[in-house]
């Protein structure tokens, strides 16, 4: 499942969090790049313990977990601490899929990469290219969202992001470790709840919503690792 999640950061938020991450002094992006994807990986990136990285990605995990749209389809077991990337002068990122398994830095903790996220830092009228180019059973997704606004992706998609031909392309990039770890399983799960949550607004005293929400979680139950 593609899933674009609109306004996890507020206008306010996001033009706060820019003028930080427009202050701050990038790398090359490369350092966090595995063996294959170095070769594609053509980009800056802020050093993962940078304290504006850990400082705008702890905003992002307070958002995220009051986000209903974000905890219902990621069903999010870990999420990694959120990198942040920018784009500008013809730089792109070739085909690619992300790594399996991501080790948080200076910790043991690893986290199986379920769903990747890009959220965004610039308006698409800020930057000519740029956009996430997402490849899955579905066919080829064009992604390219205003600022604040963010897509959710099967981490085992190929995709790459297009040359930033004019602006800068500036986004925070993360992976979830998800409790239901298979797209399908998970998808179905989010489209029951949605389900359930239409019916509970349009007829709220229905017994069959108690027996739907039954199934929801009796799926959750057989089908989740905690
Ligand atoms: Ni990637």
């Amino acid at each position: 499942m593609l899933l674009q999640i609109p306004d996890v950061l507020s206008p306010e938020e996001v033009a706060e969090c820019r003028k930080a991450l427009d202050a701050a002094e990038w790398v090359d992006g490369r350092v966090t790049a595995g063996y294959q994807s170095a070769k594609a990986k053509n980009n800056e990136q802020l050093p993962e313990d940078h304290p504006i990285a850990r400082q705008i990605g702890d905003l992002i995990l307070r958002a995220l977990e009051r986000n209903p749209m974000f905890m219902a389809a990621a069903l999010p077991s870990k999420v990694f601490p959120p990198l942040f990337n920018r784009y500008r002068g013809g730089q792109s990122f070739g085909t690619h899929v992300d790594n399996a398994i991501r080790q948080v830095n200076g910790t043991p903790h690893r986290v199986r990469t379920d769903l990747s996220a890009t959220l965004f830092f610039a308006d698409p009228s800020e930057y000519d290219g740029g956009e996430l180019v997402i490849e899955d059973t579905y066919g080829v997704h064009t992604v390219k969202l205003p600022a604040g606004h963010m897509v959710l992706y099967p981490s085992t998609s190929l995709h790459h992001v297009r040359p930033v031909t004019r602006g800068a392309r500036v986004c925070s990039f993360f992976w979830i470790q998800s409790m239901v770890r298979d797209d399908g399983k998970r998808t179905l799960l989010f489209d029951l709840d949605l389900a359930v949550q239409r019916l509970s607004e349009d007829v709220p005293d229905h017994a069959a919503i108690v027996q739907l929400t039954g199934v929801y979680h009796n799926l959750l139950r057989r089908w989740a690792e905690v």
